[in-house]
């Protein structure tokens, strides 16, 4: 018999190489298992490494399963693929790496980093996503030593790259933020909507917005005199303001701060309004929608809130202890969120003369 060459070197037999550890000892893996019947199950589970029965939920089912996981998306997005597991929707707002007080994370990347760790994540996400599913990527502009970089132009050839379809670029204009001397003020930020087949889930009616004007008529040709607008409301089209009507077909999405219904102690979460939109457009009742940076569970809670199974991975225990809250008050028709119909607050008009004198 041949002699391993540690054996013929009289050397101790080399313990099996250790495999690289996927799932840090205190990752959890929460589950909720509610829908339908009013009943609601939740088990905390520590996993280590994830089981493989993980996802393996596809099944349609009255109660079926969704998790939120705490821990890296890198590392769930391994599993998922491994068990091929596939999202309807995968909506998510990575950190812009504008420098903000995550304590699990640095959010001060050199730009050509951040860039290859999201190629590496959303390459991971196109993996697993639906025949016809979308990808949404909501972001904003990276400032570097006062540089404007809008991150939807840096990250749009990586898209490109996986093959991906860009649907629309949704501008969200919202009133609120810093106010800068040295430039305008920013206030708006993108939302990236990608396919990955032409043949895709685009249900406009449950998001249609009210006409300007419900009751006009055809003039003239055979449709004269009937009433000429849907009933059931307009295109919200690619451009979603709080404005004060400077732009025409504005929706009110005011972003989450001090003293908006939704405000926790997140430094930039989106509002539950917004990702709605998205999820009853491009999901059905019982899809799955994904987010991988899940923050205090905005994504998850909307999709709970329509009855879409939800996914997400969030790094840090408390925005992952309030996604876990939010998601069952969600869940459970309780939680607290800005109504997007409720009207902006409009302030006092200046007269000229004042501003004169
Ligand atoms: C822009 S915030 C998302 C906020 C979220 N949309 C909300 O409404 O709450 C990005 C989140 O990603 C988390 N994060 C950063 N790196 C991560 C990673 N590798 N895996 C999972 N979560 C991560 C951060 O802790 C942060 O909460």
């Amino acid at each position: 018999m041949r002699k391993s060459s540690a054996a013929a070197k009289n050397l101790p037999p080399r313990s099996p190489r250790k495999k690289r550890a996927l799932v840090k000892e205190d990752e959890q893996l929460y589950l909720v298992n509610k829908f339908g019947n009013g009943r609601t199950d939740q088990v905390l589970l520590p996993y280590n490494p994830l089981p493989k029965t993980f996802f393996s939920s596809r099944i349609p089912s009255p109660f079926p399963q969704s998790f939120i996981y705490r821990g890296s998306c890198e590392n769930f997005l391994w599993h998922a693929k491994r068990q091929q597991q596939k999202f309807d929707l995968i909506f998510t707002s990575p950190p812009y790496n504008l420098g903000k007080p995550y304590t699990n994370y640095s959010d001060d990347r050199d730009l050509d980093e951040y860039l290859e760790w999201q190629e590496g994540i959303i390459t991971d996400c196109v993996e697993c996503l639906e025949e016809k599913g979308s990808l949404c990527w909501q972001v904003g502009n990276y400032i570097s030593n006062g540089l404007v970089v809008p991150l939807d132009i840096e990250l749009h050839p990586i898209f490109k790259r996986a093959s991906l379809k860009l649907r629309n670029r949704i501008v969200w204009h919202f009133g609120h933020g810093l106010h800068c001397n040295r430039r305008f003020s920013g206030r708006y930020e993108v939302v990236l909507w990608y396919t990955k087949a032409d043949d895709y889930k685009f249900n406009l009616d449950p998001v249609r917005i009210p006409s300007k004007y419900p009751k006009k008529k055809h003039f003239k040709g055979p449709k004269k005199g009937q009433v000429s607008s849907n009933p059931l409301g307009k295109n919200p089209t690619d451009v979603w303001s709080n404005d004060d009507g400077a732009i025409e077909d504005v929706w009110d999405i005011p972003n989450v701060k001090h003293n908006h219904a939704e405000k926790t102690d997140h430094p930039c979460q989106f509002p539950v309004g917004l990702v709605t939109r998205f999820v009853r457009a491009l999901t059905d009742q019982n899809d799955a929608v994904f987010d991988p940076f899940l923050g205090v569970g905005t994504t998850a809670a909307a999709a709970a809130m329509w009855k879409r199974r939800f996914f997400g991975c969030e790094l840090n225990k408390e925005y992952f202890n309030h996604a876990r809250t939010r998601i069952e008050l969600a869940a459970n028709g309780l939680l607290q969120f800005r109504d997007p119909d409720k009207p902006i607050y409009q302030p006092p008009q200046i007269s000229s003369e004042a501003i004169a004198s």
